[in-house]
């Protein structure tokens, strides 16, 4: 069985099916797991540019995140949370638990990873059926098979390009809008004087300010914040240079933060153009099951961590069912 995309969504198909008896063979255009909930490498350390944090209410997902716990590669995290509205700061502790990979958010797609066979920088064009099994034919040209099922796990606009085989679920999945993240970090050689570690923008183009170092397991010099625009202002900007988009982001945290804003050490932006689905949906998965074609994501259900791995678990779930 082949499985495009090696998200969180796409992980948890494969362990599912691991689990089962079933061979898998994971593929990715990317360089390595984690889709979304990657980190980047940079000369200020990991940086979890997508992902921050996730929360665990669904009880099969909260016996994951246990295992996860006890594997070692998923902590708590508490920061000391804020919310901005109209300019204003006040301190919003709540009682919910966040959860974080440690010591990055990679960490956890890299334990789900280990022994499932993948082939990374690899972009799939195409995908299509012969008379009985899928070949997938990557943007080199080369083809990957056969393979007897196939399991979309990628973003919905990425995954409507490969359904050319099932028009019907293409229509469906065409349907589905995901909309865009600008995200930015910004490191300071000397600490910014503020207790905040992590905050919930509202009338600004930031939607979201954390302070990495306040993460289990990272560094925390220098201190570096990462930073998130609205859906909307990334909409707006969506083609503005990385180094505009830095500039604009910085002064609206300038403006948020009643502290003095040295220039930043290190900057750096990086452009989700899939980052949410503009309304949450509560497929599960698709499946032509007939043609032995399933799709999941995030988007199929709440446009969250828990959402992606419950969705990789359902089109698992109605894949092995079909095959009894
Ligand atoms: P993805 O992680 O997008 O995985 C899809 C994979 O498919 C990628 O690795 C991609 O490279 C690969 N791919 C795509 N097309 C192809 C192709 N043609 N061939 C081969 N490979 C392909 N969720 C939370 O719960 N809490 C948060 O705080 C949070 N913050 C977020 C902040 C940002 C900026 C972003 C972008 C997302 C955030 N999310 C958050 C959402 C969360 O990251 C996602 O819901 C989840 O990671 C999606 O997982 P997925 O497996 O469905 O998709
Ligand atoms: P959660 O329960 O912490 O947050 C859900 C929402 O509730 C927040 O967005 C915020 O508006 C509000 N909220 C929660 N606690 C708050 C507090 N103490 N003070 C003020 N407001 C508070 O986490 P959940 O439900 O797991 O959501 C995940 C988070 O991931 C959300 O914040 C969401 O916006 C974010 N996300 C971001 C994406 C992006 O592309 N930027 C994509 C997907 C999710």
């Amino acid at each position: 069985m082949a499985i495009i995309g090696t998200g969180i969504a796409g992980l948890s198909a494969a362990q599912a099916l691991r689990k089962a008896g079933q061979a898998v063979h994971l593929f990715d255009k990317a360089r390595g797991v984690g889709g979304r909930m990657s980190s980047k490498r940079s000369d200020v350390g990991s940086i979890d540019l997508g992902a921050q944090y996730f929360t665990a209410r669904d009880r099969r997902f909260v016996a994951q995140v246990q295992q996860w716990q006890a594997e070692g590669c998923v902590q708590p995290w508490s920061p000391s949370l804020y919310n901005a509205k109209q300019g204003r700061l006040s301190p919003s502790p709540d009682e919910q638990v966040r959860w974080v990979g440690a010591p990055r958010m990679s960490a956890i797609a890299k334990a789900m990873a280990l022994d499932l066979p993948a082939v990374f920088s690899c972009r799939i064009a195409e995908v299509f059926k012969g008379e009985e099994f899928w070949e997938l034919l990557d943007a080199e040209g080369t083809s990957h098979g056969p393979f007897s099922h196939v399991v979309l796990a990628v973003p919905a606009p990425q995954a409507t390009a490969l359904l050319a085989s099932a028009p019907k679920l293409a229509t469906q999945v065409a349907g589905v809008k995901m909309d865009p993240t600008w995200s930015v970090a910004l490191s300071f050689d000397t600490p910014l004087d503020t207790p905040m570690q992590g905050c919930f923008v509202q009338d600004s183009p930031l939607d979201w300010l954390a302070r990495s170092g306040s993460k289990p397991g990272r560094d925390d010099s220098p201190d570096t914040w990462v930073l998130h625009a609205t859906s909307a202002w990334s909409k707006q900007h969506i083609d503005l240079s990385r180094e505009a988009v830095i500039e604009q982001l910085h002064g609206a945290f300038a403006e948020l933060v009643s502290c003095p804003m040295p220039a930043p050490s290190f900057s750096l932006a990086h452009r989700w153009l899939y980052a949410r689905p503009a309304q949450p949906h509560e497929w599960g998965a698709l499946a032509d099951p007939d043609l032995g074609l399933y799709v999941c994501g995030d988007w199929c259900l709440s446009g969250r961590v828990e959402g992606a791995w419950l969705s990789g678990q359902e089109a698992a779930r109605r894949l092995l069912e079909h095959l009894q």
